[in-house]
């Protein structure tokens, strides 16, 4: 079996191979789509039906994720990579969002990862994954990328840039959503 992900993210591709041993990750680029949908479900749609359509026959995903912060009314949320403008700047969006949280109590937030699959009859799917924590008052961490260095999940000290990859790799929202989307791709039966 073979899967067609709407990235050429190299991080990303091995992250979704190391979650479905034994199916097939290739890379696809979804060039020119418009990410102009007003959830993370319709962004990773129109994602994944861009390069779904070369592959009848084969299962597609594509994804879209980003930062919720209880206090700011769920913003970043699908503006997280540009919150502070273009282009992407992850220490700028790190600095803008300790701006506007200055003096809040309420720290609560959560990452959310949606995955949108297209089947091998053109069947759609949608798998969620979250993860719960807080932001920091400080950056902490040199690990991960975006907003790691301020994001403390539910039950641990340090933030997800301190934790590492591999705790990271268990309990993130991309993680979760994965193994989701691992159940919808193999039915309930081993990849492999
Ligand atoms: P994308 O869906 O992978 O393009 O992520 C969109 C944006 O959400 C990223 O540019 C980051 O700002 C933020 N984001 C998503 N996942 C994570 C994560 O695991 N750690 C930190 N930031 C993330």
């Amino acid at each position: 079996m073979k899967i067609f992900v709407a990235t050429h993210n190299k991080h990303k591709l091995e992250e979704i191979g190391a979650i479905l041993p034994g199916i097939e990750v290739i890379g696809d680029n979804p060039e020119g789509v418009v990410e102009d949908a007003s959830d993370f479900a319709g962004n990773a749609l129109i994602k994944v039906r861009a390069i779904a359509k070369r592959h009848k026959g084969d299962w597609s995903m594509a994804d879209d994720s980003g930062l919720e912060v209880a206090a700011l009314g769920g913003a970043p949320g699908i503006h997280s990579a540009r919150y502070s403008g273009e282009p992407t700047d992850s220490a700028r969006n790190n600095a803008l969002l300790l701006k506007n949280l200055e003096g809040v109590e309420d720290r609560r937030a959560n990452f959310t990862c949606v995955i949108a699959l297209v089947g091998p009859d053109g069947e759609e799917y949608i798998a969620e994954g979250k993860c719960f924590g807080r932001i920091e008052k400080a950056l902490a961490g040199n690990g991960g990328f975006g907003y790691d260095p301020l994001f403390v999940p539910d039950g641990e000290r340090e933030t997800f840039a301190e934790l590492g990859a591999e705790k990271k790799n268990v309990i993130s929202h991309r993680a979760r959503a994965l193994a989701e989307a691992k159940k919808i791709i193999t039915k309930g039966k081993p990849a492999v």
